[in-house]
């Protein structure tokens, strides 16, 4: 990047009520010019339900938010986002979208933004699906149960760090294994499933310190499980790509109930309530939390954040490297082996830079969590590159992460996939990486809203990648499935 993009760029300072947030703090508005945000929400119920139908349908949301970025000559603007008209008549559609990294890191401001019951936009899940209480994610830094939660969940990833790459490694052994046994008898693998068990036996064993295999039915179907109560809670907010108006009739139109996954949920719940018994008692002891919060704050970590997002996020990754036809492969067999010592521990890839780097291009470029939140607290001014925008008290900001990664004043071509970006001078960019609700170069904390997990997630992504290229020595497929994979020699 050159020095005139970064003189561009926000200044990285701390804003006073969050001590350890290294997030962008809203930039100064003094020589920007101020404007209206443009847009409109358009005609009651006509607005929404026009905007929801190019949403999912017509446009799809990143031709949805790129054409009325172009339409309004502005990376801040008026529009509807969906769940809306005409089922879902007590959720409020209208949003400010932000699409450049300036804009969008007013969100990690505690002081400017409200992030109470906003995970999936001003639409919330019934808490039914949540053991009839609102978890950690939904809960603004003001709560009084938000730190004690997400202390919780730091001293589990603490104490966790010291078996995480040996249970990783390890189910990742038998997914490798399962998919080289199908790939003998076909021409491609499908890896999703096979993946989703390892992440499943992975992070039971990490985070709640429970086995499935002692519990026959969780271990079968354990990760089919979650997927059927994520599926349930999200459907109105996912763009699905089914048939056409099959998917706008049936799956964005009303709210599914949580009864059709309590059975499922009821056996997650009893099964961490036995198994991850010890990690529950220090939620209850250490955090004062009771022991019903600690099971359900634990499961929704587990299964929506950890499951969730890794479920969403591999594929990509293992697309971006198994797709590669650029030499790409050898590079990163090369530092896989040479670096990081005979066994792959957690800091194993501290000195891997090429695999570091491919894992936050990923990120950038195909980010899991596409739409993040925020409700201003209070009126204030936001600043996009070019111009500041008064801001009203109760207004709901919505970042879309998948445009602001590629603003073109941070980042040099930002349509490419340029594996080595982050490499060398590229680290300072780690200041504009958003995927965890937080700059890369930040620390999530009990004062602010980034993901806990923000460097286990790209640790344990990078041992992924090390793990896979110590055992092959080229593979080929996409985000769903393997056509060929050579061992090592
Ligand atoms: C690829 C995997 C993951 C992705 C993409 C991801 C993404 C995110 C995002 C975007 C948020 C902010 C949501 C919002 O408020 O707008 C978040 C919050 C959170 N994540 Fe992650 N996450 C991942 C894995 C993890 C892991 C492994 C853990 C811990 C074991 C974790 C724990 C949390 C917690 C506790 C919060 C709520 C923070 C708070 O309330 O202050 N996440 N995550």
């Amino acid at each position: 990047m050159s020095s005139f993009r970064l003189a561009m760029s926000p200044i990285m300072s701390l804003p006073p009520s969050s001590p350890s947030v290294a997030a962008p703090s809203p930039p100064s508005s003094i020589d920007l010019p101020v404007r209206p945000v443009p847009g409109s929400y358009g005609w009651p119920l006509v607005g929404p339900f026009t905007d929801r139908l190019d949403f999912y349908w017509f446009q799809k949301p990143e031709a949805f938010f790129r054409k009325r970025m172009d339409k309004h000559k502005s990376t801040v603007f008026r529009t509807n986002v969906p769940p809306s008209f005409p089922f879902f008549t007590n959720v409020n559609p209208n949003v400010v979208a932000l699409l450049d990294c300036k804009s969008f890191a007013h969100l990690f401001d505690v002081d400017l933004i409200d992030k109470k019951n906003v995970l999936v936009g001003d639409f919330m899940p019934s808490i039914a699906f949540t053991g009839n209480m609102r978890v950690g994610v939904y809960q603004d830094t003001t709560e009084p149960q938000h730190p004690k939660v997400k202390k919780f969940i730091f001293d589990i990833l603490k104490r966790s760090s010291g078996v995480w790459a040996t249970e990783l490694t390890s189910n990742l052994d038998v997914m490798w294994k399962n998919i080289e046994t199908t790939l003998s008898e076909s021409s491609s693998a499908s890896y999703i499933f096979p993946l989703q068990r390892c992440l499943f036996a992975f992070l039971c064993k990490v985070l709640a310190g429970a086995d499935p295999s002692r519990d026959p039915e969780i271990a079968k179907s354990g990760y089919a499980m979650i997927d059927r109560w994520l599926a349930v809670q999200l459907l109105p907010t996912v763009p699905l790509g089914i048939l056409q108006p099959l998917e706008e009739i049936f799956m964005h139109s009303f709210r599914y109930p949580f009864f059709l996954v309590s059975g499922d949920y009821n056996k997650l719940y009893e099964f961490i309530k036995k198994e991850g018994k010890e990690v529950i008692e220090r939620g209850e002891t250490e955090f004062g939390l009771s022991q019903d919060e600690a099971i359900n704050n634990l499961l929704f970590v587990l299964g929506f954040n950890s499951f969730g997002g890794f479920s969403l996020f591999l594929p990509s990754l293992i697309e971006a490297v198994a797709s590669d036809e650029t030499g790409l492969q050898e590079k990163l067999r090369a530092e896989a082996r040479e670096k990081g010592g005979s066994t792959l521990r957690l800091d194993s890839v501290k000195d891997m830079h090429l695999i570091q780097s491919v894992v936050y291009e990923t990120l950038r470029l195909n980010p899991p969590v596409a739409l993040q939140y925020g409700r201003a607290r209070k009126d204030f001014r936001l600043c996009s590159h070019e111009s500041a925008f008064e801001i009203k008290k109760g207004e709901l900001l919505c970042g879309y992460q998948k445009l602001a990664m590629r603003d073109p004043v941070v980042f040099e071509d930002p349509e490419s996939f340029r594996p080595d970006r982050f490499t060398e001078g590229g680290v300072q960019l780690l200041d504009y990486l958003y995927w965890s609700n937080g700059p890369q170069s930040g620390s999530p904390s009990e004062y602010n809203k980034q993901c806990a997990g923000k460097d286990v997630v790209t640790l344990t992504a990078s041992l992924v990648l090390a793990h896979m290229f110590r055992r092959y020595d080229s593979i080929k497929g996409n985000a769903s499935s393997i056509s060929a994979l050579q061992k090592a020699k």
